[in-house]
């Protein structure tokens, strides 16, 4: 089948509805399937994929950290000193490019000389944020360092802005950081660290506006400049200005004060202090804050509504950039949205505190959908830290006891990881439509990128849950032999992998042919593809 027609829609590169390519006809397509044409620009250079964007997030909420990464050196769970090795090794293979660590709400009420030392010696506190159960303390800040070092991340840690002091964040990064011997370094190191430890992120608090201490956007950025001066990193291989970003906080859904007075005061800063980076935390509720719908045992109507609610997270980077853009039009700030994922009604039966839910190939396109708004905008989005990465929210990874299961959102981490450190290539397409009773949504999804090695990959998703896409890609000054890669589909919007079928949602070899000098691929209903091209 050929190209009938070329006709070019008047808005730029990035938008994705713009009309791009016509297909002449339909030919060998599945029944009922809706025909696509995706053109993309290999010749153009996009900003670079940071692979930050892959990030994650693991706080002491639930079984995150207690059962779910760490289970103690005397546990008959296999472990490399006290981390559960089967977490690791399947951690390992999503390349993790960084751990957010110890919160969210909890890193705003952690006080971090209660997790170092004789584990015997730490106190039991009660974790006030997360269900009122007891925080043991037994996975401090050198269990941390040890956990990102043994799946391969670097460590994006959260200082307490709300109930600590600038002194306690500075002493940490002191004990943490300190080559020379410091009281605090020696500390360190008869704590079995000699070296300091490599931070790459650093958050100055952690929501602010709401359960880090309910302040005004003008007192958290009058607190924030005092932590960003003084808590310094004193390695002096990290020293470099910018070699360990500070991430201040920015917006909540909906509210941009935080980051409109950070990037004022960020214009107007004196040489004493600096960030890096501004935060928007944004999560998919599917209905409501008190009623957000069930994590599973739903239909099309509950699965309609995600996706929308999901696409605001398009809207939202475009605003913070937009405010950004304003102060910082050379984008010295990266946008970095440090917690998001779809958030639903806690599993019945469980601690409601600890967000414990199932996730599901309903779960795994909002991942997919998400990670591609960020790529599309990776100008300004340098990083992102999906909620969270072991049994809270959209989970990578579920555990029980001694049994772990990946979960689709895993699936498409691993597929993704091509795209790290990729070069965005310009895509265009017109998305169609996915109707459901009142929701209309655009039917595709698709984003390219060129890797180090000159390889391009093209990630697509089929949002409609009916219909088959028939998928005409036309690559500008290539003529493709092939694209092979893997697929992410299931029988059910709500398939999940549970304990004892853990293979219901996984992903499978996937191809597409040579067709006209192009590429042609058949993407079932609610799929997610990645492939390169050959
Ligand atoms: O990810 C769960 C919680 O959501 C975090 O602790 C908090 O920052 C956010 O409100």
């Amino acid at each position: 089948m050929g190209w009938k027609a070329i006709r070019r829609g008047g808005a730029g590169w990035a938008a994705a509805t713009a009309l791009a390519l016509v297909p002449a006809a339909a030919a060998a397509q599945p029944p009922g399937a809706v025909p696509v044409a995706v053109a993309i620009e290999t010749e153009a250079a996009g900003p670079r994929i940071g692979r930050d964007i892959f990030g994650q997030f693991a706080e002491h909420l639930g079984t995150g950290i207690y059962g779910g990464i760490w289970v103690g050196p005397d546990s008959p769970i296999p472990n490399v000193r006290g981390i559960r090795s089967d977490v690791v090794a399947a951690l390992r293979a999503l390349k993790v490019p960084n751990v957010r660590w110890p919160g969210g709400c909890f890193a705003d009420e952690y006080h971090w000389r209660e997790g170092v030392g004789p584990t015997a010696l730490r106190p039991a506190r009660l974790n006030a944020s997360w269900g009122g159960v007891i925080e043991p303390n037994g996975f401090g800040s050198h269990e941390f360092f040890d956990f990102a070092e043994q799946i391969g991340a670097d460590a994006y840690l959260s200082v307490n802005v709300g109930s600590g002091t600038v002194q306690e964040a500075a002493d940490w990064l002191e004990y943490l950081t300190a080559q020379a011997p410091t009281a605090l370094a020696r500390a360190r190191a008869a704590n079995g660290h000699a070296g300091p430890y490599r931070i790459k992120y650093l958050g100055l608090g952690n929501e602010n506006w709401g359960c880090g201490g309910a302040m005004s956007a003008d007192h958290y950025a009058e607190e924030m400049k005092r932590y960003a001066h003084y808590a310094r990193n004193l390695d002096p291989a990290q020293a470099a200005p910018g070699a360990m970003k500070r991430i201040a906080v920015g917006w909540d859904s909906g509210n941009s004060d935080y980051t409109e007075t950070v990037m004022k005061a960020w214009k107007e800063k004196v040489w004493s202090w600096d960030i890096e980076g501004v935060s928007l935390h944004g999560y998919t509720i599917p209905n409501s804050w008190e009623r957000k719908g069930p994590s599973v045992g739903f239909g099309e109507d509950e699965y309609a509504k995600s996706v929308p609610a999901t696409l605001r997270m398009k809207e939202w980077v475009a605003r913070q950039s937009a405010i950004m853009d304003r102060y910082d039009p050379e984008r010295k700030v990266g946008l970095y949205v440090d917690e998001w994922g779809i958030w639903t009604d806690p599993t019945p039966g469980t601690n409601p505190g600890f967000l414990q839910q199932q996730n599901t190939l309903r779960d795994a396109i909002v991942a997919a959908l998400n990670l591609d708004i960020f790529m599309r905008n990776a100008a300004r989005v340098r990083g992102a830290n999906i909620a969270q990465m072991v049994n809270v929210l959209q989970a990578m990874i579920l555990t029980d006891g001694p049994r772990m299961v990946l979960t689709p959102t895993y699936h498409v981490y691993r597929m993704y990881v091509p795209f790290q450190d990729a070069s965005l290539l310009p895509v265009r397409f017109d998305a169609g439509s996915y109707r459901h009773g009142e929701i209309t949504l655009p039917r595709v999804d698709a984003v390219a990128a060129r890797d180090a090695a000159g390889g391009i990959w093209l990630a697509l998703v089929n949002v409609d849950p009916e219909r088959p896409a028939s998928v005409a890609a036309a690559l500008a000054g290539v003529r493709p032999r092939a694209a092979a890669g893997e697929l992410l589909t299931a029988a059910a919007v709500d398939s999940h992998n549970g304990f004892d079928r853990p293979g219901e949602v996984a992903p499978r070899p996937f191809a597409g042919r040579a067709e006209a000098g192009g590429l042609r691929f058949e993407l079932p209903p609610k799929s997610i593809a990645v492939v390169q091209v050959r």
